[in-house]
């Protein structure tokens, strides 16, 4: 099959690339390397299989021809990151919501089947975990930034239902939670490569508030295996899906574990919210997925742990370390 991933030189683009390539499929990205990298796709560039686009979702002209010429697409493309909302707001929302106009248009337009990743930050402040996709959403006020990407993200699902309701599009909207592994980068505020590479290099961790806000996270080879079985799935189409995992660690216990794995003389700092990310600024106490239906559709189970997690973003941080020093040695 012929497969467009739009944002494909992201972070989980890339290692979907991997996958359905893996599989045997043609894949075309299209990604304008504003937070990807095009080391993440390197390896695939010269392949037979393989086509990379550097260009914006939002020229229209380009993926009404890709789109049309494609049988399936993964729309990975998004302003991603609390760091870069927090100081990019106009552009995170004008990405999330007309780059997933554009997508969907085209999509209807040629009834191509398309998968729209949202976030478990749709779930905004409730309390009340796991999660189930038909819970109630609660953000939070307009004038917090924080919010925006939520909420965006939340406008994407009900376009997204509404071609299915409308034109029944083979759509399949997929809440993911927090997704991480190798070619992450920490730069947006992700915390998982912050604190390895903080503990690798024996550097302060700083955890932002007090550390006692607890996370889910999932290892992206999990995940892009479940994206690849939803879209395959004509039961999915039309539905909101949880994905991720489902053990929970307190973000202390995160930075504590990175400690541990890497044998770390790292300390612990606490920094408050205010500072890390300007005046109030919100976060969510928990947020545990309910697995049950990716469980009942797909048979979604996540099989790797924390620490394989942690264990796998440390060997990369080696690794890359190791080829800048052999570099700088030549
Ligand atoms: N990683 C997570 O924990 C997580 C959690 C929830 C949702 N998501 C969603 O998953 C998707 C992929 O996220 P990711 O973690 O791989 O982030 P990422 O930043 O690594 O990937 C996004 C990609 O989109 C590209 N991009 C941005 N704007 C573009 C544009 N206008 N045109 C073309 N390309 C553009 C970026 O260059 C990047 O390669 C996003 O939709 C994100 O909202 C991710």
């Amino acid at each position: 099959m012929k497969i467009l991933i739009t944002g494909g030189a992201g972070f989980v683009g890339s290692h979907l690339a991997d996958k359905l390539i893996g599989q045997g499929h043609d894949i075309t990205v299209i990604d304008d390397l504003s937070t990807g990298r095009y080391s993440n796709v390197e390896h695939l560039e010269g392949t037979k299989h393989f086509r990379l686009i550097i260009d914006t979702v939002l020229n229209e002209k380009l993926m009404e021809e890709l789109i049309r010429e494609t049988d399936h697409v993964y729309h990975m493309a998004s302003a991603v990151g609390v760091r870069l909302i927090m100081e990019h707001p106009v552009k995170t929302i004008e990405t999330i919501f007309r780059g997933t106009d554009v997508v969907l248009g085209f999509c209807s337009r040629y009834r191509k089947r398309v998968l729209i990743p949202s976030t478990s930050e749709v779930y905004g402040k409730s309390a009340t975990v796991p999660f189930k996709e038909d819970d109630d959403l609660l953000t939070g006020p307009t004038d917090k930034h924080r919010w925006a990407y939520a909420c965006a993200k939340t406008l994407d699902e009900f376009l997204a239902l509404a071609h299915w309701k409308e034109t029944r599009l083979p759509v399949v909207v997929v809440r993911l939670f927090n997704t991480v592994g190798p070619r992450q980068t920490g730069q947006y505020g992700m915390v998982v490569p912050r604190f390895v590479e903080a503990a690798l290099t024996n550097e302060t961790i700083e955890v932002h508030g007090d550390g006692t806000q607890s996370r889910c996270f999932g290892h992206v080879l999990d995940i892009v295996e479940g994206l690849t079985k939803l879209l395959d799935n004509t039961a999915c189409f039309g539905q909101v899906i949880n994905l991720g995992n489902d053990e929970e660690v307190t973000i202390k216990q995160l930075a504590d574990k990175a400690i541990l794995l890497a044998a770390s003389s790292s300390k612990i700092r606490f920094v408050p919210y205010d500072e890390a990310y300007g005046e109030g600024f919100e976060d969510m106490q928990r947020r545990v997925p309910s697995l049950a239906k990716a469980g009942r559709l797909i048979g979604y189970k996540p099989t790797r742990t924390l620490d394989d997690i942690i264990n796998d973003v440390a060997a990369e941080f080696r690794k890359d370390s190791a080829g800048q020093s052999k570099n700088v040695a030549n």
